[in-house]
């Protein structure tokens, strides 16, 4: 997720479960090519299992593109046709390649050919005039023909003309069953579902009618959800019993990256979340939020943060 999904947010992830599949943000095509492609790149091998996202549809490009995801050691690449926004449809990136579904066979088959790495797709089900089953069955077979095996389907439709990007992840109708279809109508594909999903007991069900569950919103305003994951879903063990020893465990990660020069507060936005809901939650967000900027603020902040909120005395917290 764009601005969220950062690498620092990912490192507080990989801390809360060891098994669950992250993604980077959309890096485009032309960004990699012409920029500072390590710095589009940069992560941690702790992150991994890591898929890189491509926004992207000219074939040599993400060739090109899927090439640097295997030099850089990621585990994925996955082009995005679900992004609704306007900079990017204007370069023919995201959902608007819906509406062109061989552009996307093509792009992936380019892909598939410069890397030994799985090339996964993220797409709608739909967009404005391209709504009905048989388009989107249409788009499934073309790019799965392609060489595609795993799409990953937010189930709503993007309407690219006239809601922001924001509302566009909340109006259209959620349609899981257009989901479970898919599955059921290419069960040799995997399908991995997305979409307003928030907790474990949603994803059990999902999981009755799909291969995989991906979670957005919730995965980031709520990170804790993510200690549970491994043992509920990969049948091992919790890798941290505590917020506290989550955080404490991306201290020396933040120290690194402060002795790199990044702002404390680029950093620690993203793990505004963890104590979601606990009591001193909200005094641990407000100290960050009024600290974290000042000049010169190091891990100090971080800890005097972690402070405010009361430390349960050696229990494992069951997450919710
Ligand atoms: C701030 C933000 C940025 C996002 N950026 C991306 C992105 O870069 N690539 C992508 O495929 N989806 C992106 N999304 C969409 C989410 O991946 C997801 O499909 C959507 O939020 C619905 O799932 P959820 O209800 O679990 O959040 C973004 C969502 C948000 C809120």
């Amino acid at each position: 997720m764009m601005d969220w999904t950062t690498s620092h947010y990912r490192y507080l992830a990989r801390q809360l479960s060891r098994h669950t599949l992250l993604y980077t943000e959309m890096v485009t095509t032309g960004a990699l090519i012409h920029g500072d492609t390590a710095r589009f790149l940069r992560h941690d091998p702790t992150e991994y299992p890591l898929a890189l996202q491509l926004g992207g549809s000219n074939p040599q490009e993400l060739a090109h593109c899927a090439n640097l995801a295997e030099q850089y050691g990621f585990d994925e690449v996955n082009l995005n046709v679900g992004c609704p926004s306007d900079r990017v449809q204007n370069n023919m990136i995201g959902a608007c390649l819906m509406a062109h579904p061989d552009k996307v066979a093509e792009g992936v088959q380019a892909m598939i050919a410069a890397t030994s790495l799985p090339v996964t797709v993220k797409h709608r089900i739909g967009i404005d005039g391209r709504e009905s089953w048989d388009d989107l069955c249409e788009f499934i077979e073309k790019v799965s023909e392609a060489g595609c095996r795993t799409f990953i389907v937010h189930a709503r439709i993007a309407v690219l003309e006239g809601l922001s990007p924001k509302e566009n992840r909340d109006i259209p109708p959620l349609k899981y069953d257009w989901v479970y279809r898919l599955k059921a109508r290419y069960p040799h594909l995997e399908i991995i579902i997305n979409g307003g999903i928030k907790t474990f007991a949603e994803c059990r069900e999902h999981l009755e009618h799909t291969d995989g569950v991906m979670l957005g919103r919730e995965a980031y305003h709520n990170p804790w959800l993510l200690a549970g994951v491994d043992t509920e879903f990969f049948g091992r063990p919790m890798p941290i019993s505590s917020r506290h020893d989550a955080l404490r465990a991306v201290l020396p990660f933040i120290q690194s990256e402060l002795d790199r020069g990044v702002y404390l507060s680029h950093i620690s936005r993203h793990l505004m979340g963890l104590f979601h809901g606990q009591p001193g939650g909200r005094q641990f967000r407000r100290y960050i939020s009024e600290n974290a900027h000042k000049p010169g603020s190091g891990i100090e902040v971080i800890e005097q943060a972690m402070a405010k909120v009361p430390e349960p005395a050696g229990a494992t917290i069951v997450p919710a």
